[in-house]
């Protein structure tokens, strides 16, 4: 199985979607690392009730971000992680940091992508006035928001929606996309080759059922 690590900054809920889809036996990918920025994050409780290692590098901890983004690799380096799922980690990387996991590194946030990158999307897509809106997790690259595309769900945006309403419309299908984009990832069957994500043959059908 593919030796993961999780990043969190908050409350952690998909981190715990990601936790429980790998109990699953036949999964491909086990969580064997929590990691936040934030020492107060609620995630880190509910990871250590469920006997994975769970540490905070609180980064005002550390002068630079090269210094915070060491920190971070030889935490990683130290249980041999091969894959890194960023679940709600609201910290910017270092380039090289970036590129040292290029190919490795995932994200999910909270539009369709390449509509709305940075903060605040659902006030974006709000704003904007798109009738659909929704997920993405992408493999990670220096520029912010702008990796290549694994996978996506959409919910349609209602009238009377706030912010808040669609963050938990969107929230559900979080909860749904990471651990499948997760699954395809660790299992060989979705790569990062160049700027494009190459897909296995057999996994239209998984895609389908996204
Ligand atoms: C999620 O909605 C995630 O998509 C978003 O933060 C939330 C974290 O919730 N991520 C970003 O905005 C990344 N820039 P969680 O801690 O409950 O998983």
């Amino acid at each position: 199985k593919t030796r993961v690590a999780i990043l969190i900054s908050g409350r952690g809920s998909n981190m715990i979607a990601l936790i429980e889809a790998a109990r699953a036996p036949d999964y491909p990918a086990e969580i064997v690392l929590v990691l936040s920025n934030r020492p107060e994050a609620g995630g880190l409780a509910y990871a250590a009730a469920a006997g994975i290692p769970a540490r905070a590098i609180d980064h005002k901890a550390y002068p630079t971000r090269e210094t915070f983004d060491a920190a971070l690799q030889a935490e990683l380096d130290a249980v041999g992680i091969e894959l890194v799922c960023l679940a709600g980690f609201m910290r910017i990387f270092s380039a090289g940091f970036v590129e040292a996991w290029a190919g490795r590194m995932i994200n999910i946030h909270p539009s369709l992508l390449p509509l709305f990158r940075g903060t605040r999307t659902h006030e974006q897509a709000l704003e904007a006035g798109v009738r659909l809106h929704g997920c993405t997790v992408h493999f990670v690259i220096p520029e912010l928001d702008a990796g290549p595309i694994i996978a996506q769900a959409a919910v349609p945006v209602l009238s009377g929606d706030d912010p808040d309403s669609l963050a938990a419309r969107i929230l559900v299908q979080e909860h749904r996309l990471y651990p499948a984009a997760l699954a395809l990832v660790a299992g060989g069957k979705a790569r990062l080759e160049g700027d494009r994500v190459v897909f296995d043959a057999d996994v239209a059908l998984a895609q389908s059922a996204l």
